[in-house]
């Protein structure tokens, strides 16, 4: 099977396997995690076919769908397997998927340059105006306002904007990634501006 056939069947197998996680965590973030992680590589550089697949199976197994274990990982090397994926390849796409989140950015192994560009592509996505909407939605599922009047200090999609968003941009490992980021926290930082003036917060 050529990388573009085992791309294709990999693609399938993630979209099924995602067919119930919803918006902000279906396949729309997967299709955007891949479609920012090529165009950073075309800058950063990397293995564009191990870049392709971490992207696409980076949250295969998200702890909040498998009862908080993550299992993402393990997966993967499952789906791998039934392709004529070289063992070599697969270690690594494991070991990227392992490594990847936010969460456990303390404990992670250093991450190879594919890592830290399907890393970025990752954070871009909870950045802009698409960062704005999957706290919404993140919000609207969880039962989380997106503000609580006259308390700040309160849990909300505003204050995640504060406590983990506005971090991202001085995380981001490659140049483009930064860049990218830079320009989208601008935008959101506009939004909150816009949106604070009109609730008088
Ligand atoms: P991923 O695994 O794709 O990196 P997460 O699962 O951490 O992302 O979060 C999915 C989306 O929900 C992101 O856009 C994130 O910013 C948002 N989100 C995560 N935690 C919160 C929270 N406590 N309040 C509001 N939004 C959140
Ligand atoms: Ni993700």
């Amino acid at each position: 099977m050529c990388n573009l056939e085992i791309l294709a069947r990999v693609k399938m197998e993630v979209q099924k396997l995602l067919a119930n996680y919803g918006a902000g965590h279906g396949f729309d973030h997967i299709e955007r995690v891949v479609s920012s992680a090529l165009k950073i590589q075309t800058e950063a550089g990397g293995d564009p076919f191990v870049i392709e697949l971490s992207a696409l199976l980076h949250d295969v197994g998200d702890a909040k769908f498998h009862d908080g274990v993550e299992r993402s990982g393990e997966i993967s090397r499952q789906v791998l397997s039934e392709f004529s994926v070289a063992s070599e390849i697969i270690d690594h796409v494991v070991h990227v998927v392992e490594n990847l989140s936010f969460r456990k950015r303390h404990a992670a192994e250093s991450l190879s340059l594919e890592g830290r560009v399907v890393q970025d592509a990752d954070r871009l996505d909870a950045l802009g105006a698409i960062g704005i909407i999957r706290t919404i939605e993140f919000g609207e599922a969880m039962g989380q306002p997106f503000y609580v009047p006259g308390d700040p200090e309160a849990k909300s999609g505003l204050g995640h904007f504060y406590e983990k968003l506005f971090k991202l941009r001085g995380l981001m490992n490659t140049e483009p990634g930064k860049r990218m980021a830079g320009e989208r926290e601008d935008f959101m930082r506009a939004f909150i501006r816009q949106f604070e003036s009109e609730v008088n917060l």
